[in-house]
């Protein structure tokens, strides 16, 4: 009997952070991997890392739509013409007061976090339809349950993408897709990094003084992937994802209160 094709996911932002860890944990269970990024070096050694029967790199800006033409017919040869699932995963923070962040930083997080999850959805409808049971998993945060100050455009996409999820669950529900939101918490990856990524010693002092956990990447990665293997709609992700999530389902006044706490380190 001819093995089972395996299954195939395109992660966006797969060179690094959690990205990474979940284009990881998805090739440890046995799925075929399109390690996308516009960071061609490191999605190539990731993709090495894993194997050429357990991944692929795809070089791709996730806000060019020719780009993503061209990597989902790529990927499509790779995989055998199937997407069992797409994770928009790549995302930017630039952190600080709206008056002094430049525009084109702004530009640039509504582009990569909202736009690019949009032309993802776009480029791989068709193989997503063609797929049985097949889920598109947007990764918001948890500043898109309840928004952070001086991350203000940051928290915005990420609202966006609940509402850009809650939409296509209903108008893609028809086609056999699914649509999952995860809400991670503050993760350790590049992006929370002063050094390497967009948050500022101002922000984490901030975040620090409200008892700031940094939470691995591979624990927002099994979050992600307990989305797809249990077809939850909305997940959080680390412990203070999931709580944030439960409260902002439940008791939005509470979260409301406990976050402004929080961010004042009360
Ligand atoms: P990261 O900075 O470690 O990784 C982001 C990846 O996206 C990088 O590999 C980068 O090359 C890629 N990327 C950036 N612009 C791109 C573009 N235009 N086209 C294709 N790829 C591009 O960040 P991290 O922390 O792993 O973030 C992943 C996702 O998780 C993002 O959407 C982020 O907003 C979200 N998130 C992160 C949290 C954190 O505390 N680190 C908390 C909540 C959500």
């Amino acid at each position: 009997m001819p093995a089972a094709p395996k299954r195939a996911v395109l992660i966006t932002g797969a060179a690094s952070g959690i990205g990474a860890a979940t284009a990881r944990l998805f090739a440890k269970h046995g799925w075929f991997v399109g390690i996308a990024d516009i960071d061609a070096g490191a999605a190539t050694a990731l993709a090495t890392e894993l194997g050429k029967e357990a991944a692929t790199p795809i070089t791709l800006d996730v806000r060019d739509d020719a780009d993503w033409a061209r990597a989902v017919a790529a990927f499509g040869q790779t995989s055998g013409g199937r997407l069992d699932a797409l994770i928009n995963n790549a995302g930017q923070l630039t952190a600080g007061p709206i008056e002094h962040t430049p525009a084109d930083k702004l530009r640039a997080m509504v582009d990569i976090n909202l736009t690019g999850a949009i032309l993802g959805v776009q480029a791989c409808l068709p193989l997503l339809k063609a797929t049985p049971g097949a889920r598109i998993v947007n990764v918001a945060s948890i500043t898109g349950l309840r928004a952070l100050p001086e991350a203000s455009v940051y928290s915005a996409t990420k609202y966006a993408l609940r509402g850009l999820s809650e939409a296509l669950r209903d108008e893609l529900a028809p086609d056999g897709v699914a649509v999952s939101t995860v809400y991670p918490a503050f993760t350790a990856t590049a992006m929370m990094d002063a050094e390497r990524g967009g948050v500022d010693d101002r922000l984490l002092q901030r975040l620090e003084a409200g008892g700031l956990k940094l939470y691995a990447p591979e624990s927002i990665a099994k979050a992600i992937w307990k989305a797809v293997e249990r077809r939850h709609d909305e997940a959080g992700a680390g412990g203070l994802g999931r709580g944030m999530r439960f409260l902002a389902t439940t008791s939005p006044p509470l979260l409301k209160l406990l976050w402004w706490r929080r961010r004042r380190g009360h």
